[in-house]
């Protein structure tokens, strides 16, 4: 019997530190009003010093485990995308997240895809279930941005929060809750549009590169804007094409949540309506890899997602990578 790929959870977990315009007008020259009209973002969540990607990794993860009520024991692969993992670059934060879950003895690895890694990590699930490799695969996109955010540059301290989101995907044989699609892409033709230049091969930790400040996130803001609503844009187009549908058949419409213009865009060149679309970069801020399943996860605990709803996804970051996703969700209502 065919096997395919279900999304049974999902969870999120964001810290309890926030970080709002006010506090960012104090550090750095700009205002609350600049910031929410250009970015649409009231206020980003920061993790504790303490508190690392895997520490918030692990606590979305233990959450999508619990709601989708799957034995850890049942779960044979992790999965985690992050641009901001514990350790440049081993472990991995796949393996340190396994161990804080007690899940041993399974596939781990990390993924960097940036902003895209959630929906890279969901095509990849995908695969691996459809061949029949895996059965039960936890994915995980968690960042502390604020680790490699320059507190000093206003052109992308006042973007960036922290959080982590999780889903947990299994096989069924029932088609209707199977992920329908995914489009997955990138070009490193723009590699130098986002980049954390190091530590790294081309610039080895030493006094120099932090002297330099090459340990922050460097984005050439303007110009990935301006790729963002192009490339995110044209994956709908794509994606509800090949699979004969139209905007207004998609209830849940998620796209990666960078800046509120970008989505409004994107939205109003698709022919969204304002319900369609799910936002969360007033509060959040752009948290990456966490993104999207904190999205999803913010609909999900709202009540708004129920089980069979249609989900869009879609998302564009560093690399440049680009993705996007049909699928129902397929875990039980709130
Ligand atoms: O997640 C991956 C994908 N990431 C994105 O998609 C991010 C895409 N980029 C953006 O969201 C926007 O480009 C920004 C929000 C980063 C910047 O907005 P913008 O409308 O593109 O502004 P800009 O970079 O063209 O700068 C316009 C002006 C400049 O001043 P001058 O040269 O016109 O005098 C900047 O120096 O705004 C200034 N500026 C600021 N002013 C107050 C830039 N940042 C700030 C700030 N506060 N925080």
């Amino acid at each position: 019997m065919a096997q395919y790929a279900a999304m049974r959870s999902i969870g999120a977990y964001v810290p309890k530190k926030i970080l709002s315009n006010t506090d960012l007008e104090k550090m750095v020259d700009t205002t609350d009003e600049w910031i929410v009209k250009r970015t649409g973002i009231k206020e980003r969540h920061i993790a504790a010093e303490h508190e690392s990607t895997s520490d918030m990794g692990a606590k979305a993860a233990s959450l999508a485990i619990e709601r989708s009520g799957i034995a850890k024991e049942d779960i044979d692969l992790v999965l985690c995308a992050t641009v901001t993992p514990d350790y440049f670059n081993m472990p991995s934060t796949a393996c340190i997240i396994s161990k804080k879950l007690d899940i041993t003895n399974v596939q781990a690895f990390d993924i960097s895809a940036a902003c895209s890694g959630f929906v890279y990590l969901l095509s990849i699930a995908k695969a691996f279930i459809e061949s029949g490799m895996k059965k039960n695969v936890l994915i995980i996109g968690a960042e502390k941005f604020s680790s490699i955010v320059d507190y000093t540059d206003r052109g992308t301290c006042i973007l960036f929060g922290d959080g982590a989101g999780a889903a947990v995907i299994s096989a069924t044989s029932d088609k209707k809750e199977a992920i329908v699609d995914i489009h997955a892409s990138a070009d490193g033709t723009y590699a130098d549009f986002l980049v954390t230049p190091a530590p790294g091969s081309v610039h080895p930790a030493n006094q120099k590169m932090l002297d330099k400040k090459l340990n922050f996130v460097q984005m050439k803001g303007n110009e990935t804007f301006k790729l963002a609503v192009k490339t995110l844009t044209q994956d709908v187009i794509e994606i509800l094409h090949t699979n004969n549908l139209q905007a207004s058949d998609i209830p849940h419409f998620i796209p990666h949540q960078a800046n509120y213009r970008i989505i409004k865009a994107v939205g109003d060149a698709l022919g969204m309506k304002d319900e369609q679309v799910v936002l969360t970069v007033q509060k959040y801020g752009n948290t990456s890899a966490a993104s999207i399943p904190m999205a999803i996860n913010d609909i999900y605990e709202s009540g708004r997602l129920k089980k069979g709803d249609l989900m869009l996804l879609d998302t564009f970051g560093g690399g440049l990578t680009w993705a996007s996703a049909l699928l129902p969700f397929a875990g039980a209502s709130k």
